[in-house]
């Protein structure tokens, strides 16, 4: 059984797709075909529903040629060609099958067997091998040359690998796993060593874990033999049916098979037919997925009264009946605003929209937000501005048609891993890269046609960069007056225009701030400007600022003054953090947007969800998280429902979040494992992985893709189910059967979801909103003839430092970033075999401020700042500008959050991660915050172990 699987989209076509307008007609075995233009033959039979056997080739990689086994008969050409490297042509007469080839692909397939083990029947591939399909299809029946001769079936197998294995005994050499490495993933890190027989496939002569291998699994994926195979199938078997459903780590949003065996989950197979990734993974969403079944799982619900007493197990009726009455004599005793939620960016569109519902009609206040108030409310806020909607601009695949590529605060490589190798494939094709980061990130490293440009700024110095940008480009006449004239405001356009040509703007004012050369800074601008196609990507490094929303906006006038908006190949294009990140802003998390980013204070938009709530909605916009601690520390906030978000973790001014948790009188944690948040709370309610529900998540382009229930919720409920519950009990009704009618709801509420429905999900696969009547099928590039505003909109944009400035006693600026192994806080890969990679976090320092304090690698670094300390180990690191020390947050014993501060974006409350000014001196203890988070570890760990069963009610 496999649920939403369209065959077409996962048939092995042999050569990948050719765009071209000329067709050309041949026949193949008799049957005309027609075909784009340097299709190769291979595939257009395929196309045509012949099968020629083949083994080096497959349609996500370059024809190779190397196995001949596709050979073919071509008239009025001698020999026999191979078709996957032989272009069809107008007129051409292709044989298949006959004697001659036949006996041809049995030679050559008794070749490959002499040299491979016989051990089928007990071989992990047995029944998923093109090695055994193919012996088969050739009808190889004895192989002549014995398998005595010389061979490799004594060769060492390398397990370093904790995901996958590699038995060269197996390898045919066909080089697919090298071509995947390659094309598909871009790391190279495989090749193919020595000639003719001796020949063999190393990892740089390393084994895998040395080499610089990343653990995608593409080259798993692409090996047609049981050579490279995923561990799990070695231990678990073949598995027997799939489900495809979307990743639940970043905001790419790849779309997977869910392969089982019986209700046991073998594997995750990037599925070909997802729009987002193509077929391919990254090391998290393809491997790291054994923290669902993982013993640390919440399996049952439990309350306590205090927080230094044991947890109590109780039945969810209990602990429903038990969480609903707290609110309600809180809300009695304190007031309607003395209760709060937090919607989870890790839970479906429909979970989160239910939250929010819960919080406006059942509290009975607008007191709810989400993550994104710590990621990418700036782009919420920065794109509305500018462009008229909070969303990044184009698709994916549209960066396949940018000519430069400005990557600003992104890491790809590591936070949006399969992105990062399709921008890898562009800069290979001879795209320009330009990066505005203060690290040297990898992509910088990619072997590229085009050229590189990085430009090491300063942390906080962003919309200096970004303003003396847009001043080359007014100053030297790059703008694109006809794109301005015709779509932007024109008297805003004359304003901003008069600001960014201000001198203070130049790059020569801006050189001492940024750190960077004007004549760097031109270049760039002029890269940027002059190409057909520039495209801007971003990430957290532009928003967790106290200028991200202004940032925002400048990239996006940078933008609009080029004319790169609107077009395949161009665009302002957020990087989302979280899975559904743009869901749960697109879902109403925010207190002050109803879903939709409709303003809760309008009053005709709020008159709409009265009537279809039946409920009267407060038109005061509620409490943004920070608003929330505070008002938890001055005593008026009492109540509070964290759906999967570990606040103590991943905010910033640990110290100060974990007082506000420890004030308030109730703390309502739903999540999968007792996370930092749940140390502090009174009520924990089990959530469920996204394996084990239905609903959708929306990537970072705006894709609304489904994900599928693969196993039942481990403690029986899924999210939307608890939050569905909650609401009844607090009295407010909520009754609905499956996720696809709280999707109907939405669909009638929210315009730019108006025409999404499950039906439609699963014909089209995936839906880039808006979808309404003129977009009924989505849309894929946005503001195409128009804006949502009409015109869009240039802001000015002023410079305005941080106050978070370096001194003699912090004389470093800290700011935090993301690998590709882990994941955010770290809760579910810590839980998985991830932790190979990455089981501490770091401080890089750069070599000379590592030896002006006589630090060595490794050695014990205590890290200060005017919010606290912490200590880490110190790598020394050349990636790392002088005066800039780096570090990662997916610990939470690290506290990296003890010493950011909390500065935060003046339009959002953003807070102000990659801006924290440090000491960083030798110590040889942990810093006392680390000391006691180490005791109420233990003893909260203590305290959820020694758990009671409360004795069931009634
Ligand atoms: S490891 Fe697999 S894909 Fe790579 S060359 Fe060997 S058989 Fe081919
Ligand atoms: S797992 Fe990915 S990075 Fe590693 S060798 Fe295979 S294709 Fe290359
Ligand atoms: S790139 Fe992101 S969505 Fe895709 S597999 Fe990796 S973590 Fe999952
Ligand atoms: S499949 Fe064509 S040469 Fe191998």
């Amino acid at each position: 059984m496999l649920e939403h699987f369209d065959p077409a989209q996962e048939k092995d076509l042999g050569t990948p797709a050719v765009i071209s307008d000329t067709l050309v007609e041949l026949a193949i075995d008799g049957i005309p075909v027609q075909v784009p233009e340097g299709t190769s033959v291979l595939r257009a039979a395929a196309l045509a529903g012949i099968t020629i056997p083949k083994l080096c080739a497959s349609d996500n990689l370059d024809a190779f040629g190397s196995c001949r086994l596709c050979a073919v008969q071509v008239e009025g050409r001698r020999g026999y060609p191979a078709s996957c490297t032989t272009p069809a042509e107008d007129g051409m007469q292709v044989t298949t099958q006959n004697s001659k080839l036949a006996k041809l692909r049995r030679n050559i397939m008794e070749l490959y067997i002499s040299d491979h083990p016989l051990d089928c029947l007990t071989c992990p591939s047995n029944g998923d091998c093109e090695l055994q399909d193919m012996a088969g299809a050739v009808g190889l029946r004895e192989v002549r040359y014995g398998f005595d001769g010389h061979n490799h079936l004594d060769a060492e197998k390398d397990l370093s690998n904790p995901y996958f294995s590699f038995d060269p005994a197996k390898c045919i050499v066909c080089s697919r796993c090298v071509r995947a490495c390659e094309e598909v993933q871009g790391t190279f890190a495989l090749n193919v060593n020595g000639r003719g027989f001796d020949s063999k496939i190393t990892a740089g002569n390393r084994d895998f874990m040395a080499s610089d291998c990343v653990s995608c699994g593409a080259c798993v994926q692409s090996c047609p033999t049981s050579t490279l195979m995923e561990n799990s199938v070695i231990e678990q078997g073949q598995p027997e049916r799939s489900v495809v459903t979307t990743c639940a780590y970043c905001g790419v949003g790849c779309s997977f098979k869910a392969e089982l065996k019986g209700d046991q989950l073998v594997r995750m197979v990037p599925y070909k037919g997802g729009e987002a990734n193509h077929g391919h993974g990254c090391v998290k969403g393809r491997f790291a997925f054994g923290y669902a079944t993982h013993k640390d799982r919440i399996r049952t619900p439990m309350i306590r009264d205090s927080l230094d007493e044991p947890w109590r197990e109780v039945s969810w009726e209990q602990a429903i009946e038990h969480t609903a009455a707290r609110f309600k004599a809180i809300q009695a005793e304190h007031g309607r605003n003395s209760v709060s939620g937090i919607t989870s960016s890790r839970c479906t569109n429909e979970e989160t929209y239910l939250v929010q519902k819960l919080i406006r009609a059942a509290f009975g206040n607008n007191n709810t937000d989400t993550c994104a108030r710590v990621c990418h409310s700036p782009t919420g806020y920065g794109l509305k501005q500018t462009l008229g909607e909070s969303a990044g601009t184009q698709t994916f695949d549209s960066a396949m048609d940018a000519d430069v590529i400005m990557v600003i605060g992104a890491n790809p490589t590591d936070a949006h891993p399969v992105f990062g190798s399709v921008l890898r494939r562009r800069l290979r094709q001879g795209a320009k890269l330009i990066v505005a980061d203060p690290r040297k990130i990898d992509l910088l490293k990619t072997a590229s046609l085009g050229e590189s440009q990085h430009l090491p700024l300063l942390p906080g110095t962003n919309v200096a960069l970004i303003n003396a940008l847009a001043h080359v480009v007014i100053s030297e006449g790059l703008e694109d007056q006809d794109f301005i004239a015709k779509r932007c405001d024109d008297e805003q356009y004359q304003q901003w225009r008069e600001f960014i040509l201000d001198e203070q703007n130049s790059p020569e004012r801006m050189a001492a701030v940024t750190g960077l050369s004007a004549e760097a800074i031109r270049q760039a601008a002029r890269t940027y400007a002059n190409a057909d196609n520039s495209a801007i990507f971003y990430g957290l490094g532009v928003t967790e600022h106290s200028q991200g929303s202004t940032m925002v906006m400048g990239i996006a006038n940078l933008a609009m003054a080029t004319g790169n908006i609107g077009r395949s190949g161009v665009g302002v294009n957020p990087l989302r953090g979280q899975n559904n990140v743009q869901g749960s802003c697109d879902m109403g998390s925010f207190p002050h947007e109803l879903p939709g980013y409709q303003p809760v204070g309008d009053d005709q938009i709020r008159a709409r969800f009265e009537q279809s709530w039946g409920v009267s909605l407060d038109p005061e916009p509620g409490m943004r998280i920070p608003n929330m601690f505070n008002a938890a520390l001055e005593g008026s906030l009492k109540g509070m429902y964290v759906q999967g978000e570990d606040l103590a973790q991943s905010d910033p001014n640990t110290q100060h979040v974990e007082a506000a948790l420890k004030a308030l009188d109730f703390l309502v944690v739903q999540d999968i494992f007792l996370n930092e948040t749940a140390k502090f709370a009174h009520v924990l309610l089990p959530g469920a992985s996204f394996l084990e529900k239905d609903g959708t998540f929306t990537n970072a382009e705006r894709r609304i893709n489904r994900v599928r229930k693969v196993m039942p919720p481990l403690a029986g409920k899924a999210d939307w189910e608890v939050t569905m519950d909650l609401s009844n009990a607090l009295g407010y009704p909520m009754n609905y059967q499956h996720p696809s009618e709280i999707m109907d709801e939405i669909a009638t509420l929210v315009p730019t979801f108006k025409g999404v429905s499950y039906d439609k999900l699963e014909r089209l696969g995936s839906i880039q909103w808006p979808c309404n009547d003129e977009n009924p099928d989505g849309m894929p590039i946005m503001h195409v003839e128009d804006f949502p505003i009409g015109k869009g909109r240039f802001v000015l944009t002023e410079f305005v430092p941080t106050t978070e400035r370096c001194s003699r006693r912090f004389p470093l600026l800290l700011t935090t970033g993301r690998v590709l192994s882990q994941y955010n806080v770290g809760a579910q890969t810590r839980r998985t075999a991830n932790q190979a990679w990455h089981d501490e976090d770091r401080l890089d320092i750069h070599p000379q401020d590592a030896e002006d304090r006589g630090i060595n690698d490794g050695d014990w670094l205590g890290i200060s700042s005017r919010a606290g300390d912490t200590v880490l180990r110190a790598r020394i690191s050349e990636r790392m500008q002088p005066g800039v020390v780096y570090t990662t947050f997916h610990h939470p014993e690290s506290g990296a959050n003890v010493i950011t501060t909390d500065n935060s974006d003046w339009a959002t409350n953003c807070p102000e991660y990659k801006v924290t000014a440090v000491q960083v001196e030798k110590v040889s203890q942990p810093s006392r915050w680390q000391q006691e988070f180490r005791q109420l570890r233990e003893r909260q760990s203590e305290l959820l172990k020694r758990r009671k069963r409360e004795p069931q009610q009634g």
